[in-house]
């Protein structure tokens, strides 16, 4: 798979494959405004946790490319504005790791501004490198969990797509792969209402030749009934420090399923989505258009006045996780004592 997003350093700007696209049409944006990158986030052609820190970061160092400060001071009053503007999306940790990061590098950069703006965009560039390093160590630190011959089910797009390249499900799969010779499937539950299954991680597994299957989200618990699934693998937006798990909406049902028949669910994410000081009560979870479940493919499904209920995410609770993967470790059964202990390493 190719990058989703990059620093394009000849030029200063940045590009990001359009998501809402795919998989049909691959087409690039290339942008040099902030603007433009906190739009692209709110209408999800980025989206996935990492993927969202990495443009935001990237955000951040066009945003002091594109200012007229001729103080640090004023620099760093423009970057608090653009770092509001790029928190388009409440719920993935990720958003304001990464404006608080690229803030406090300015804060702590003495010089002149075009020395700190350098220092900037070398950060942003490091956030995206970072995470392809975070995610390849993901991958490894899964491989134990997966034997050769394993069928493995996701939710939503944890894939290359949704990090900078990889992907936090995508490592544990690519890493897999490679390892056992080939000899492991996927199972993608569609993911309604946004297709992130259906649309992205079929599309990228199959790009790599990795053994496929979609399936509709409502057919999880017949999946699992006939024994067509060794395990599940999930990422998240928001890893909570007492071991809940924010991610795609569906993710909680699939859990109680996978408990309820004895199958191993495991989350995957880089540290940089975990939120070590907050529990569930702190997560606000986004509620999106209820177009989006309203309508398919342009036309209404359901009356157009139908009343919707449409949270993009949901939470886990730790008793249905059978281990958190980081870069970091491993954190089986997870507690808020062994997350903390796993975050500090
Ligand atoms: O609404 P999305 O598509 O941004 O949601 C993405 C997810 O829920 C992913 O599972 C999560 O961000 C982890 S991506 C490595």
């Amino acid at each position: 798979m190719y990058r989703t997003i990059e620093w394009l350093d000849e030029k200063n700007q940045v590009r990001l494959v359009d998501q809402t696209k795919l998989p049909l049409t691959k087409a690039f944006i290339v942008t040099g405004s902030h603007e433009r990158i906190a739009e692209s986030i709110k209408v999800m052609e980025i989206r996935g946790a990492p993927a969202i820190g990495a443009a935001a970061a990237m955000g951040m160092a066009l945003a002091a490319l594109e200012s007229n400060a001729e103080t640090k001071k004023q620099l760093i009053s423009d970057l608090e504005a653009a770092a509001e503007t790029l928190n388009t999306r409440p719920t993935a940790v990720n958003l304001t790791w990464a404006t608080n990061r690229i803030l406090q590098v300015a804060n702590a950069t003495e010089g002149d501004v075009e020395s700190i703006i350098d220092r900037l965009i070398e950060e942003a560039k490091e956030v995206a490198e970072e995470d392809v390093r975070m995610c390849r160590a993901i991958g490894e630190n899964a491989l134990p969990f997966i034997e050769s011959g394993a069928t493995i089910q996701t939710i939503c797009n944890a894939g290359s797509l949704a990090t900078v390249h990889l992907g936090t499900v995508g490592a544990v799969v690519r890493v897999a792969h490679e390892e056992h010779a080939g000899n492991i499937s996927v199972f993608a539950a569609e993911t309604r209402p946004r297709q992130q299954g259906a649309r992205l991680t079929v599309y990228e597994f199959m790009e790599d030749d990795i053994d496929t299957t979609l399936i509709t989200d409502g057919m999880i618990g017949t999946v699992f009934k006939q024994g067509m699934v060794d395990c599940c693998v999930v990422g998240s937006d928001r890893v909570l420090g007492t071991g809940h798990v924010t991610n795609k909406i569906g993710t909680y049902t699939m859990a109680i399923t996978a408990k309820h028949h004895d199958i191993p669910f495991y989350v995957v994410a880089p540290t940089s989505t975990v939120d070590i000081d907050n529990g569930p009560e702190s997560v606000e979870i986004e509620e999106r258009d209820p177009d989006e479940i309203r309508i398919i493919n342009g036309e209404y499904v359901t009356r157009p006045d139908a009343k919707v209920y449409n949270p993009a995410f949901d939470i886990t609770p730790p008793e249905l996780i059978t281990a958190i993967i980081t870069e970091k470790g491993v954190v089986e059964n997870p507690t808020r004592a062994k997350m903390r202990e796993m975050y500090e390493k």
